[in-house]
């Protein structure tokens, strides 16, 4: 529509003028994700930012993925458009929690998802995100302690795909993941019985949808647990006549643009992230025309955290 063209060209001129790019993750509602230079999952994104020429980024996502960005281009000006745009999974675990925690396991390698505050990044020997976690994991030698946070359903995929028995996970979750249930794979499942089925680690469904399949009841070739960058690349070159979606609804929306012959579902249509909808149209072109919301990170922190962050993106590149 006319209304979208003249914002996305007015976004687009801003950004240019203020020498910016523009990143989103593949939660972000659908002008946004499309008017982006860049949409992608949080590792995706957290590579552009760090090799990025562009003076300033607007990070369209939430508040923990811009402090990465900050963490990583120190340099640049890193834009929010919103910092009330939270997460309620990096909220499952505090810097004092994971202080407390290491003293307890003294000489363990602490592995935090990316979905952390800067001051968790600043206490964590390696950041890992959905797409790279068990690599991380399989990194450490096999006789080290592993001290794995915050996200439990992340953490006991990851233990089974690596089969280490001394890594021990935090009890955190992402709201929105974790309502996705068992019962909704049930439900989805019986109603279509053919559909491929994509789940994201940190759903509370992940281990019994992987039980399925080790019961035979689910068909191991139609089944995978991937990260949402992960779950895009597969909707590419998906020719299932449909697929069951497992995660946050905002990623329907480039599934479903990448391929019309497939029918996108969600295993759960109330799977939204409330903080990833506070990044809107209108507070994006804000953000453009005055140049506020910057994020900042005390240096000390940030160059403890870059340590973690930067060991993450070493690994499989
Ligand atoms: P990924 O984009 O890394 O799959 O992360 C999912 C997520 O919940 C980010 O908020
Ligand atoms: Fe955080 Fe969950 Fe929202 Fe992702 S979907 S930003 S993990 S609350």
């Amino acid at each position: 529509p006319a209304e979208y063209e003249s914002w996305a060209a007015e976004v687009r001129r801003l950004a240019d003028e203020r020498g910016a790019v523009v990143l989103a993750h593949n939660y972000q509602v659908p002008e946004i994700q499309d008017v982006a230079h860049f949409t992608g999952d949080s590792l995706h994104l957290s590579r552009v930012a760090a090799q990025t020429d562009a003076r300033e980024i607007v990070f369209c996502g939430v508040h923990f993925m811009a402090e990465t960005a900050k963490i990583l281009s120190p340099d640049k000006t890193v834009l929010l458009p919103d910092h009330d745009a939270g997460c309620s999974l990096a909220d499952s675990i505090t810097a004092e929690q994971l202080r407390e925690w290491k003293a307890e396991h003294p000489g363990a390698v602490v592995v935090s998802y990316v979905n952390t505050t800067a001051a968790v990044k600043a206490e964590t020997d390696v950041c890992c995100t959905s797409s790279n976690a068990a690599d991380v994991v399989r990194s450490i030698p096999e006789d080290r302690e592993i001290l794995f946070c915050p996200d439990q359903f992340l953490g006991a995929h990851v233990k089974r795909v690596t089969g280490r028995s001394n890594v021990h996970v935090w009890a955190g979750e992402c709201h929105v993941h974790a309502g996705i249930s068992p019962a909704d794979v049930r439900a989805q499942v019986a109603a279509h019985p053919d559909a491929e089925i994509l789940v994201h680690p940190e759903c509370g469904c992940t281990t019994s949808v992987l039980d399925l399949v080790s019961h035979g009841d689910l068909p191991a070739e139609r089944t995978r647990v991937l990260s949402t960058g992960g779950m895009v690349e597969q909707a590419a070159t998906t020719t299932a006549p449909q697929v069951l979606v497992a995660t946050e609804v905002g990623i329907l929306h480039q599934l479903r643009a990448l391929n019309s012959g497939t029918a996108f579902i969600p295993m759960n249509s109330r799977a939204a992230c409330r903080y990833m909808k506070m990044i809107t149209p209108a507070k994006l072109l804000h953000t453009l025309r005055t140049g506020e919301g910057a994020v900042d990170v005390d240096p000390e922190t940030a160059t403890r955290a870059r340590r973690a962050v930067e060991a993450m993106i070493a690994i499989g590149e």
